[in-house]
């Protein structure tokens, strides 16, 4: 089965997970994309979404999906997200599409992580994919000499600016053993604003889709 048909699947199956009339969490990125068409095309009723991208709020506005700014909602059940990277323990990479941080605030705010991959986001040890670490622009040098110190390879996303108006330096061969270790310690360094690691806050649920179906875990 290829890669796209697996994404599909796995955002077909979350829609178990949301209640009609409710507020949903929506992230970012080409899974979440099929999960955001399922919502339209399912007909759910939901009340509404909170999104954690200015594409992903296009794309739900463009499907007649209300977005809510995320100040007027205390609080919502479900939030339905992607990842990069993806353990056993619920522990992910995520930032490829560079929407971490606003990733990281709406995922906070829901009762259940919902992660939605394919198989070969699944990983023993985090890592492999670069880890994305989101910078004010002053302190992209700064913080990537820092990162090196830390034993790490950062690479500055060239022509990519965040909804936040900052840059990303990717970070190549971590070998991340202690990921709430090391994202409390990346977070220390002035002008990150966030790092990719969501070990603090990490998955409830992974639904991840293989040739034989979607596993659970
Ligand atoms: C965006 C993300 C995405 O969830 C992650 O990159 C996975 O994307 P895709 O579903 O396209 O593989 O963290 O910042």
């Amino acid at each position: 089965m290829d890669q796209n048909t697996k994404k599909k699947r796995v955002a077909q199956a979350a829609l178990e997970f949301i209640t009609p009339g409710s507020i949903v969490g929506v992230g970012t990125g080409s899974t979440v994309n099929y999960f955001i068409d399922a919502l339209a095309e399912n007909k759910l009723d939901i009340e509404g979404a909170v999104s954690s991208s200015d594409a992903s709020s296009a794309r739900l506005k463009a499907l007649g999906i209300d977005v809510y700014d995320l100040n007027e909602v205390s609080s919502y059940e479900v939030y339905v997200d992607g990842a990069d990277e993806v353990t056993q323990h619920k522990h992910m990479i995520k930032g490829g599409g560079a929407a971490l941080t606003r990733e990281k605030i709406v995922a906070a705010v829901a009762k259940t992580f919902v992660c939605i991959v394919d198989d070969s986001k699944k990983v023993d040890v985090l890592g492999r994919f670069p880890l994305p670490v989101e910078v004010i622009p002053l302190a992209r040098s700064y913080v990537a000499r820092e990162i090196v110190k830390l034993g790490g390879d950062p690479v500055y996303r060239q022509g990519v600016v965040t909804d936040n108006g900052n840059v990303i330096l990717d970070v190549h061969n971590l070998s991340i053993i202690e990921p709430s270790e090391l994202e409390t310690q990346l977070n220390q360094l002035a002008g990150v604003v966030c790092n990719g690691i969501f070990a603090h806050r990490n998955a409830d649920i992974v639904l991840s889709a293989t040739d034989n179906g979607v596993e659970r875990w």
